[in-house]
């Protein structure tokens, strides 16, 4: 694994004092795959959203059966999986194209099947540890922005800046299901939100490295901003930074 994505270069700010790595974390809905993506684009850094690692590993235990909870099965499947994570290889949507053993998953591993499962899956220990090395490795590439859940807190501690994006739940549902109706999947919002509200609350009280602001973290409210009013505001603060 895993190559990410390499934008365009930016004169927005004087890259001598960028920050080199770009931590961003937050619930599912807040908005990190968007906001990265398009700042890795302006910085010209590579751009890795950390959850297709667990959302691969999800699909793929689903695809043998295996109980999100199975802890052993999940530990030796984990070591065998080759995953790779690519610049767009198709222009459909796609932020990345997600490669699974050698078959392209980029829109299988974001049905709502795996949504469901996907929290249990990465509370499992041994795919965590398995997973970090991996994203470190990614990391010490240079310029990066990192999407995730605990990259400021476990995987990147040392992140040049840390952002923590957050909205409420229903703020975050309803980004969800605009998104999944522009992928043709109509779900009631009702049943969007309580699988945000169920995935929150497995992924802040898991016992291996929750969901939560580093203490060096900067929050982001990005509750009725849109993603041109988030970058403002993120801008804003490199420029602080400056
Ligand atoms: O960002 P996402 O919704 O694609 O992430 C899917 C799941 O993967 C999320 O519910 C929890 C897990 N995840 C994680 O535990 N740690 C990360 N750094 C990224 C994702």
């Amino acid at each position: 694994m895993a190559d990410g994505r390499v934008g365009h270069s930016s004169d927005v700010h004087d890259r001598k004092a960028l920050p080199r790595t770009i931590a961003i974390d937050g619930p599912a809905g807040a908005g990190k795959s968007t906001i990265a993506d398009a700042l890795a684009q302006r910085l010209g850094y590579l751009y890795f959203d950390t959850g297709v690692l667990y959302r691969a590993v999800t699909l793929a235990a689903l695809r043998r059966g295996l109980a999100p909870g199975d802890h052993p099965s999940l530990a030796a499947l984990v070591e065998q999986l080759h995953i790779d994570v690519l610049p767009p290889t198709l222009q459909d949507g796609r932020g990345l194209t997600v490669i699974l053993d050698d078959e392209d998953v980029t829109w299988a591993i974001r049905t709502p099947e795996v949504d469901h499962n996907v929290s249990a899956v990465s509370a499992q220990p041994a795919v965590r540890q398995a997973l970090l090395q991996r994203q470190r490795a990614v990391a010490a590439r240079g310029g990066i922005i990192m999407a995730g859940r605990d990259i400021g807190t476990v995987v990147l501690p040392d992140a040049d800046l840390k952002l923590y994006l957050e909205a409420t739940p229903e703020e975050r549902a309803q980004r969800r299901a605009v998104e999944e109706q522009s992928r043709g999947l109509e779900r009631p919002f009702p049943e969007v939100l309580a699988e945000i509200e169920r995935r929150d609350d497995i992924d802040s009280h898991r016992a291996l490295s929750p969901l939560r602001p580093a203490a060096d973290a900067i929050i982001v409210d990005t509750e009725g901003l849109d993603i041109d009013a988030v970058l403002a505001t993120i801008d804003a603060l490199l420029g602080q930074r400056a």
